[in-house]
């Protein structure tokens, strides 16, 4: 059975992100896939709502109670498509050195469909699911920040895995990319990534793309922070933004290097299900420390009615 990519973009219709998209789609439709393709533009997607139905109903109850906006938007239809797909070619704009609202907000309504937990109790077959994400953007990466680190940033929920990425730069122009043959060359090579990767067992599915791009040598962004000591006292000197592994920084050759604790640096890996787990025990803390001490709603309680009766003059 072929293999189904599916590509979902949050650029304008006929733009950069757009282009990228199809070539990629192109590649991958050449190497013998199935092709879907959606523009995020032509669907109403709402913002979430953070009332927690979705995750409560996980958690408390072990059941799927979906999205309290389920038959309000097209969320749902897009997810059961995507959930039929192997691989996915995500693309979209960056706005203000991030990637833009629309890409976010899809993104951020993926709670209620966690594949982790969808899986576990059978709503969902078991799939490894693969992912190329690209950005476009009019300048260099000094104004295209954290546009990668958004779009990586939204593949933990889903468990998409990372094999390349594209940084699509100075393309501010409608159609831009189209006088740049070697972005449309890097978008083709990105579906040929994602088949080559499709044809390899899972478990030996990993980074396809450039082999120096980024700074995390684990999942490639480019973002590291200093490190703070974390709920549970782990700490490390330095953090990947992105996937959370720690280490430090070491001069090599005249060049910073992050180098990952071998120890462990990987204990908060977000890219993987036990990373992830290790957080959902920090919610278990911190969250469900707050529940379960009665004392917590009688603070709130009473002092709930002072910012409640704090009112300013609205537009
Ligand atoms: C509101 C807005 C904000 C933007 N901010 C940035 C920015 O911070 N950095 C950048 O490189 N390009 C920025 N751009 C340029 C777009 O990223 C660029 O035109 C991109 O190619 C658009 O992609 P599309 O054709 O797929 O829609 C911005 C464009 C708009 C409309």
């Amino acid at each position: 059975m072929a293999f189904k990519v599916m590509g979902v973009c949050g650029g304008r219709r006929d733009g950069n992100s757009e282009i990228l998209t199809k070539e990629a789609l192109l590649a991958c439709q050449e190497l013998g896939a199935e092709i879907t393709y959606v523009n995020l533009n032509d669907y109403k997607i709402l913002d979430c709502t953070g009332c927690t139905h979705c995750t409560q109903g996980m958690f408390m109850k072990g059941e799927n109670v979906g999205c309290v906006l389920k038959n309000a938007d097209d969320k749902d239809k897009l997810m059961q498509a995507m959930f039929e797909n192997d691989a996915f070619i995500f693309a979209a704009p960056t706005y203000d050195l991030q990637v833009s609202a629309n890409f976010t907000r899809f993104m951020q309504r993926s709670l209620a469909y966690e594949t982790a937990f969808l899986e576990k109790i059978g709503a969902i077959k078991p799939k490894h699911r693969i992912a190329g994400l690209i950005t476009t953007g009019g300048s260099t990466r000094a104004w295209m920040s954290m546009s990668l680190e958004n779009m990586q940033a939204a593949m933990f929920t889903c468990d998409f895995n990372v094999i390349d990425m594209i940084l699509a730069t100075r393309v501010p122009a409608k159609g831009h990319v189209l006088t740049r043959p070697e972005l449309i060359e890097r978008a083709h090579k990105m579906g040929e990534n994602i088949m080559r990767s499709l044809s390899k067992d899972p478990k030996d599915r990993g980074w396809e793309g450039d082999p120096d791009f980024g700074w995390c040598p684990h999942c490639h962004s480019n973002s590291l922070s200093l490190g703070e000591p974390q709920w549970d006292g782990t700490y490390y000197k330095v953090e990947c933004q992105v996937c959370g592994c720690g280490g430090v920084l070491k001069e090599e050759d005249g060049k910073w290097k992050f180098v990952i604790d071998p120890e462990n640096g990987h204990l908060k890996d977000r890219t993987t299900v036990a990373g992830r787990g290790l957080h959902l025990d920090e919610i278990g803390t911190t969250e469900g420390g707050f529940y379960r001490d009665p004392h917590n709603f009688e603070i709130v309680k009473e002092k709930m009615p002072r910012y409640k009766e704090m009112k300013y003059k609205t537009v």
